[in-house]
């Protein structure tokens, strides 16, 4: 096995905030186990057109309190093909980049894992994404701080609501995965949550409109996973409408502002020991594994589980909403 006297770091796909926390402590663990460390822009895209600068501790000061991501990200379609893949090794040779560490969700694992297979280059990923949607870690840097980001937005929301008796459907992103709707719902104390898993008919809405909201609320607030299958927001309010006319229903969406804002302390620890983690996985000889954490320990998870696909939310949890927001 070569031994490994260069680094790359890259962050890709969707920002999540704490990744700078992440991208820190990466450049600064290296370099402190006498490694160098490129820093690769834009994502996949600056790999293959070769936007590569080295970075020394101080590249990575005052940043651990920033949302977003210095390094950018950008969408690479070249990555997705043979050629777009052959540039980045060439650009990974001429830099002396001899493994990579790759930071971002499950778009930019499923890359690297390619990548890995094809070249024999060692990756290895920090799961970072509001989604929380990868397997084999019980969190992803950025979920946490996208759920307090919801839970303060909805309890601003909760006040007009109360004052107007109204019943609002908030939008949250999330993808498939529905972990932001279902902990925001419980954080915030919502009456229902609609996330992908779980089939919503229009009967039990109206069960739920006719015990939770008519019997003895002063206002009602259902979080909806964003969702193209399930209709998002607009779908149930929609729906509510048409049945209950009497009822004043609102609508809000709650769109990007979930991915920006300051990491909050959570994320910065995950993303420091995850960050730290990555570099001890290197030395260690690990290759094309994903670092997560289980129960408080670091864990080491291969690629292919952790692009599953089939990360499940607790069921339980969908009956605790329920049973604490009669
Ligand atoms: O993966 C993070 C995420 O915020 C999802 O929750 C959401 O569906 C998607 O990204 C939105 O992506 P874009 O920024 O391209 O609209």
């Amino acid at each position: 096995m070569a031994e490994i006297k260069c680094i790359g770091i890259v962050t890709s796909g969707n920002d999540a905030p704490g990744m700078n926390s992440a991208i820190r402590a990466v450049t600064r663990s290296a370099i402190y186990n006498g490694l160098r460390v490129k820093a690769i822009f834009r994502g996949y895209k600056g790999l293959i057109e070769g936007e590569i600068q080295e970075f020394k501790t101080q590249n990575v000061s005052n940043i651990i309190q920033q949302g977003g991501t210095i390094l950018k990200s950008s969408p690479s379609k070249d990555f997705l093909t043979a050629d777009g893949r052959k540039h980045a090794f060439e650009n990974m040779q001429k830099e002396e980049i001899d493994a990579l560490v790759i930071i971002g969700g499950d778009g930019s694992l499923t890359g690297a894992r390619i990548f890995a297979q094809e070249y024999d280059v060692p990756c290895i990923g920090i799961p970072a994404t509001i989604d929380n949607n990868l397997c084999g870690t019980d969190t992803t840097i950025g979920y946490d701080t996208a759920l307090n980001t919801i839970m303060q937005t909805v309890d601003k929301i909760r006040d007009t609501a109360t004052s107007h008796e109204r019943l609002f459907f908030v939008e949250v992103m999330g993808d498939d995965a529905g972990f932001l709707a279902l902990n925001g719902a419980i954080a915030s104390g919502c009456e229902e949550a609609i996330v992908p898993s779980v089939e919503i008919e229009e009967d039990q809405l109206n069960h739920f409109i006719q015990n939770g909201f008519r019997k003895n609320k002063g206002s009602s607030i259902v979080l909806v996973a964003a969702n193209e299958k399930l209709g998002g927001a607009m779908h149930y309010a929609e729906l509510v409408k048409n049945q209950f006319p009497e009822l004043d229903v609102r609508i809000s969406i709650l769109g990007h502002l979930q991915r920006g804002g300051h990491p909050t302390a959570h994320d910065r620890i995950i993303a420091s020991r995850m960050g730290a983690a990555s570099i001890q996985a290197l030395m260690k000889g690990l290759r094309n594994v994903m670092i997560g954490i289980d129960n408080e320990e670091i864990v080491y998870v291969p690629f292919s589980r952790a692009i599953r696909d089939n990360k499940q939310i607790d069921h339980n949890l969908i009956e605790i909403l329920h049973n604490i927001s009669i």
